[in-house]
């Protein structure tokens, strides 16, 4: 007699099986958290129980219970995670972190190569889980800033060696983009071409600055949009900078050559594709190969010595090959150098409620000398020159969960500087329109009050209907001595206190190196005053605010 077949293993899609997946992904500005729901996505369509959640409203103790853990991580700055998952980093690197033993996991991590600390959030939590006696499923995956093939990767993998320990068929196609809908999505591989509706200077006459205010239509896009979320800009480089670059590589800008099996135009690939302006390691490393300079393979012998890096903030690409020309240069091999021109994004200025079909933004143009020239970057040099009205540019909205309006009837305090105010203009023109009830308090700070009062009429409207209840500005250039917003806030320490103690949420914009910790000061500071209590339970009292998510930020 033959051997007969075992019972049929085949399940239907609805019904669970497996080990329980749990997805935790800390994210800043969502690539790590769409990474998670296409994974997900993905899981459940093999049956398997899966579920994400973000870091930032994952409760820790609950690790204890899980049984194979998918870790999709960014990284910033030094090596430190989102800002989201301060918490759950420091929960797991601590000492109450649960044992993991007969738990498995598998990190995929996201950075960007051209930093020191390349994808060390990723790394550490990777090391954390087996230190704690996790099993690794899989062989962690570090992905740059291009990270969409690599992270298709390891999905489809996990996904298979999951499925298949489920004994179930193998997986068809992991698609990491979004799936196609029968009507076009726009998103970050897909954006929208919208219009600009107007784009003017809103600093008065003699400003030290050139803030604008641009307005996009996004009618017909099917985008839709929150207070607190960001505008993604698909930019390309200045025409005028791709030619002299092509000029001095002594290259024709009509040469082809095959990209990621496309036939490209230099022209075409140097304006939509490349960052060609800022000199990463990488490139200084091929420049090096091809240069017969000294000076130049001198510099990269001893790179502990901060000198490349110094050399790399002083030196754009073109500088580098103005300094150290090289002749016959092959445009394959030279875009092969350059990474990847990433979209730009900024805190959209509008309420969709207040303002349909329309985003607006609030840039301040990046602009310098460097080697007696002006340069201008990138994505605020194209918004600032050339994109008058009509002038049509690829968008997408990049949603940010963690810079959201409360319920109506809370307390609001929002805190920025300079375009950091863009998001307030947001809250408060959405809050007019829901007729909310809550109190809110503004700090803006700019240069001066003369020509640097962003919005200010809009400002005095709402102080007059009552949709704004306080405003407390500070210009640091008007007076002989630096008025900042945080010198403003301690001002009002027994008020703000109060605020606090009501419930109001607190909202940080602007500059993420000076502000953002000068104000995470005040406030402690705040709290010790006030509260009369020691330093250490007023950080508590501020660390609760922001696990509570009641003290959010939007910094860069
Ligand atoms: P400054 O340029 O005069 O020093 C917007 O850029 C505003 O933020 C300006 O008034 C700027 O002041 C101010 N600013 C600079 N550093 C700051 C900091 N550490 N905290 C708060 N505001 C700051």
């Amino acid at each position: 007699a033959g051997l007969r077949s075992p019972p049929s293993q085949a399940v239907s899609p609805m019904q669970s099986v497996g080990r329980k997946l749990t997805i935790l992904y800390g994210t800043e500005t969502g690539n790590a958290a769409e990474l998670a729901r296409a994974l997900e996505t993905a899981a459940k369509g093999k049956g398997l129980s899966c579920n994400h959640s973000d870091m930032a409203d994952y409760k820790v103790r609950q690790l204890a219970q899980e049984e194979d853990v998918l870790i999709i991580v960014s990284t910033y700055g030094e090596g430190d995670p989102p800002q989201p998952a301060t918490g759950f980093f420091e929960f797991v690197e601590g000492r109450k972190a649960p044992k993991l033993e007969g738990k498995r996991f598998a990190v995929l991590a996201l950075g960007d190569s051209t930093y020191e600390f390349y994808c060390e959030a990723g790394k550490r939590l990777d090391r954390r889980f087996e230190e704690l006696g996790g099993e690794r499923l899989a062989p962690r995956v570090d992905c740059d800033i291009d990270y969409e093939e690599a992270a298709e990767a390891w999905t489809r993998a996990i996904i298979e060696q999951i499925g298949a320990e489920a004994k179930l068929a193998t997986v068809p196609a992991v698609a990491v983009s979004s799936p196609a809908a029968s009507t076009v999505v726009h998103d970050k591989r897909n954006p929208f071409p919208a219009p600009v509706i107007d784009n003017i200077a809103i600093v008065g006459r003699g400003s030290t600055k050139e803030t604008r205010h641009i307005e996009f239509s996004l009618e017909g896009s099917g985008l839709a949009y929150e207070p607190g979320d960001a505008l993604g800009l698909a930019a390309s480089n200045d025409p005028a900078v791709v030619a002299a670059l092509i000029d001095m590589l002594a290259l024709q800008p009509d040469a082809e050559f095959e990209h990621k099996g496309q036939t490209v135009r230099l022209d075409d690939a140097l304006t939509h594709r490349f960052e060609i302006t800022t000199a990463t390691p990488r490139f200084l490393d091929y420049w090096a190969l091809l240069s017969e300079a000294d000076a130049l393979k001198q510099l990269l012998q001893d790179d502990r010595s901060g000198d490349r890096s110094v050399f790399l903030h002083t030196h754009h690409i073109i500088d580098i090959i103005r300094r150290f020309p090289v002749t016959d240069v092959m445009p394959q091999g030279f875009v092969s150098a350059l990474r990847p021109l990433q979209p730009r994004l900024y805190s959209l200025a509008s309420s969709l409620a207040a303002t349909p079909d329309e985003a607006h933004l609030t840039v301040a143009p990046v602009r310098y000398d460097l080697h007696g020239e002006p340069r201008c970057g990138v994505a605020t040099g194209l918004l600032a020159d050339r994109a008058e009205p009509d002038t049509v540019l690829p968008v997408y909205i990049q949603s940010n969960p963690h810079f959201r309006l409360p319920g109506d009837d809370a307390p609001i305090i929002m805190i920025g500087a300079g375009t950091g105010v863009a998001p307030y203009r947001a809250f408060l023109q959405e809050r007019e329109v829901r007729g909310a009830g809550g109190k809110s308090w503004l700090f803006f700070g700019e240069r001066n009050f003369r020509t640097d009062f962003l919005y200010q009429t809009e400002w005095q409207g709402w102080l007059k209907d009552g949709t704004l209840g306080r405003m407390d500005v500070a210009f640091s250039r008007d007076g002989n001595d630096k008025v900042y917003v945080q010198h403003r806030m301690k001002e009002q320490s027994r008020d703000i206190f109060a605020w606090l103690e009501e419930g109001a949420h607190v909202y940080v914009c602007g500059d993420a190196t000076n502000l953002a910790p000068d104000v995470h000061e005040a406030l402690i500071d705040i709290v010790v005053s006030e509260a009369r209590t020691g330093r250490e339970a007023a950080e508590d009292y501020v660390r609760s605010l922001q696990s509570d998510h009641r003290y959010q930020r939007d910094v860069y």
